[in-house]
Parts: structure tokens; C-alpha cells; sequence
């Protein structure tokens, strides 16, 4: 081995270049080192660049040295990059960690509005009897709001309703807010063939408003019509309606006689409660609650659907939503539910994990 290459050089470059890799503090540094000592310019290169100048004989030794220096810092480079990499990961692994013992972070701020939820409710009590879904325009003609429902023009049954006109179309007449969801009795028969069972949610509105009305408010109506169902059936669906959706197994419910022009008979339907001590209970007690309209479907507004009433034949039923959900959750005033307080929907209003459903239990249940 010749003085020329196993010179004290060497022996500094290795050295130097061992203790650029053992500090490197990070993966940066010892791709640093890593140039410094094995790239283009690198110390090591630069002293294999010497071989070339060598007498042959004294290559061969000359390189096994340079090699042997070669081999040690990549084997140093690499044990430190095992060493750096496990760091770099164990730092991002604490970095990340999630304390499960903290408490949840309040993200579920969101309430859903007590009309929503009810509305939900009543959909899935009906859902399960057969019921399907239907919806119709807050802004109604004077046909599917009046006429086609059984009030001819200028009969008195119109003023029971403080109807909200609009201004008069290209036609001259006037559309009106609607104020039932009975007109979407009307759409439907018009559009589907019996059998039909539906469920009918949405806004109504009259021009009223006090303690106990808004001008705007919600109803529910329900249509059955096919060629068999009669006034027990509406019986019996109304009953199990309120004892599932009121969650009780007992409930007085009265039919009382009452008209309504697109219904004949018409009733108007009382849960029994009690006002003892100044709070209703429902359910026992001496006192009676009204809670919907109903009756079976008139002739005549089967017939102006273009049905024949000789064949077909049901019932209609249609309650105010604010009144009923007011009962099953204690909600006093119903102003209350169009104020947007935010307070009061934190109170009243529910988690959107409040799934309705008769399954789980969470509207009661229904005998099937
Ligand atoms: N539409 C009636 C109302 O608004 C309720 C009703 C609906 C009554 C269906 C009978 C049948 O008061």
C-alpha cells in the first residue's frame, strides 16, 4: 500500500465525514453529509479521482482502501437514516395524537326545529300504515283551495277561512296563499288512480293572529281513497295515529259530529285530558281536547275530480301541526315557534340523531 494514498487525508476525510453523518440532527442535514462526502464533488469522489493518477500496481490497493473508506460512510449513512427516520415518524405519531380522555368537541350545534321533527314523526307513523308521501303549492288557485274542495263561489263556508288573495293573474283571478292542505286532496286525485293512501305536510295560511294563531302555520292532511274503506277504518287509523304518536296505550278519543263542505259525514276529533291543578295531561281526566277535523270524502268532490263516487269512496282527516306538537312537547305559546330564538330552539329543538321511527320506539309505537 503506497504512502501516496493510505495518506493521513484519507484517514480526515473519513473521519470528518463520520462526524458530519453521527450530527446530523435531521433528514435534511445527512443528505447534507451525504453530498458532501459521496456526491460529484464530494470528499470521497474527490479522493477517488486520485486513483487515476496512480502507477497500475498501485491502483489496486490504493482502491480497496478508498473503497473500504467508501463502504464505512454509506454504511454510517445509512444506520443514521434507520435512526433519523424512526425520530421523524415517532415526532409526527405525537404530533397526532388524540386524547380520547378529553371531552368531544361541540359540533353538533344544529337543532332541528320542533315542526320538523313532528312532521318527521307524522310521516313515519303513516309511513308504517301504508301512507305515502304528497306535496302541493303554498300558492293555490281558487279552484283546488275552494271550489273543486266543495265551496261553490259565495258560499259562507268561504268566510271561515281569513284567506290571503294575491293580486289578479292575466286571467283576472285572484290565487290565494292556501289555507288548508285540503287542496292537495284535490292534485291528488286528479293525478293518481285509486287506490290511494297519502300523507299530506305543509304550510297554510290565514290572515288571523293571537295568542293561539299565526298567520302562518303548519297542517297535516291524510286521504284514503279506494272502493271499500269507510268510516270505521278512519276510526281506527285516527286512534292508532294519536296513540303512537302521543306514546300512550290508552287514550279516550272522541268523534264528534262537526261540517266541513268537502266532507260528509264530518267530525271533528277530542283526546281526552285533564286540567288539574292548571296542567294538562293527556290521556285520562274528565276534560276533552280537540285536536283534527275529518270526515268521509263528498261525493260531489270525488266527482269533481273526475272520479266516479258511485265506485270510489274514503276518508280525509287534516290537523294543525303547531297544536299537536305544542301537546306532546310542552311548548306553551305557540308565537314561540316563529320567533328564530336561538335559545329557545337549544330548548325545544332536536338533535338531527333524533330519528323518528316506530322501530326503534322513539314515536311511540303501533299496533300492526
Ligand atoms: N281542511 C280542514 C281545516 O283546515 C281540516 C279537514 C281536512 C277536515 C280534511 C276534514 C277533512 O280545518
Amino acid at each position: 500500500m503506497s504512502d501516496s494514498v493510505a495518506s493521513p487525508d484519507l484517514d480526515q476525510i473519513v473521519t470528518a465525514a463520520l462526524s458530519a453523518v453521527a450530527s446530523a440532527a435531521d433528514l435534511a442535514a445527512l443528505d447534507a453529509a451525504r453530498v458532501a462526502a459521496l456526491g460529484k464533488k464530494g470528499t470521497i469522489s474527490e479522493a477517488m479521482k486520485v486513483l487515476g493518477t496512480l502507477a497500475p500496481e498501485e491502483r489496486k490497493a490504493a482502491g480497496a482502501v478508498i473503497n473500504a473508506a467508501r463502504d464505512q460512510v454509506v454504511a454510517a449513512l445509512d444506520a443514521r437514516k434507520i435512526v433519523l427516520e424512526g425520530e421523524a415518524l415517532a415526532a409526527k405519531l405525537s404530533a397526532e395524537t388524540i386524547d380520547l380522555t378529553l371531552p368531544a368537541p361541540a359540533i353538533a350545534v344544529g337543532r332541528l326545529h320542533p315542526i320538523s321533527q313532528t312532521i318527521d314523526e307524522i310521516i313515519e307513523i303513516f309511513g308504517e300504515m301504508g301512507f305515502s308521501l304528497a306535496e302541493g303549492p303554498d300558492i293555490e288557485d281558487d279552484f283546488h283551495n275552494f271550489t273543486a274542495l266543495n265551496f261553490p263561489p259565495g258560499h259562507p263556508a268561504r268566510e271561515m277561512h281569513d284567506t290571503f288573495y294575491l293580486n289578479p293573474n292575466e286571467a283576472g283571478e285572484r290565487p290565494v296563499l292556501r289555507t288548508h292542505t285540503s287542496p292537495v286532496q284535490i292534485r291528488t286525485m286528479m293525478s293518481a288512480k285509486p287506490p290511494i293512501r297519502v300523507i299530506i305536510p305543509g304550510r297554510t295560511f290565514r290572515s288571523d293572529s293571537d295568542q293561539t294563531h299565526t298567520p302562518m302555520f303548519h297542517q297535516v292532511e291524510g286521504l284514503v281513497i279506494d272502493e271499500a274503506t269507510h268510516m270505521g277504518h278512519l276510526k281506527g287509523c285516527l286512534i292508532e295515529f294519536v296513540k303512537a304518536f302521543f306514546e300512550l296505550d290508552q287514550v279516550p278519543v272522541r268523534f264528534r259530529p262537526s261540517f266541513f263542505p268537502f266532507t260528509e259525514p264530518s267530525a271533528e276529533v277530542d283526546i281526552g285530558c285533564s286540567r288539574k291543578g292548571g296542567e294538562l295531561k293527556l290521556g285520562e281526566g274528565d276534560d276533552w281536547l280537540e285536536i283534527l277535523g275529518c270526515g268521509m270524502v263528498h261525493p260531489n268532490v270525488i266527482r269533481n275530480c273526475g272520479l266516479d263516487p258511485q265506485v270510489y269512496q274514503g276518508f280525509a282527516f287534516g290537523m294543525g301541526i303547531e297544536r299537536i306538537a305544542m301537546l306532546k312537547y310542552g311548548i306553551p305559546d305557540l308565537r314561540t315557534f316563529f320567533d328564530a330564538d336561538l335559545r329557545w330552539l337549544g330548548h325545544y329543538g332536536f338533535s338531527a340523531f333524533d330519528i323518528p321511527s316506530l322501530v326503534t320506539g322513539t314515536t311511540g309505537r303501533v299496533a300492526r
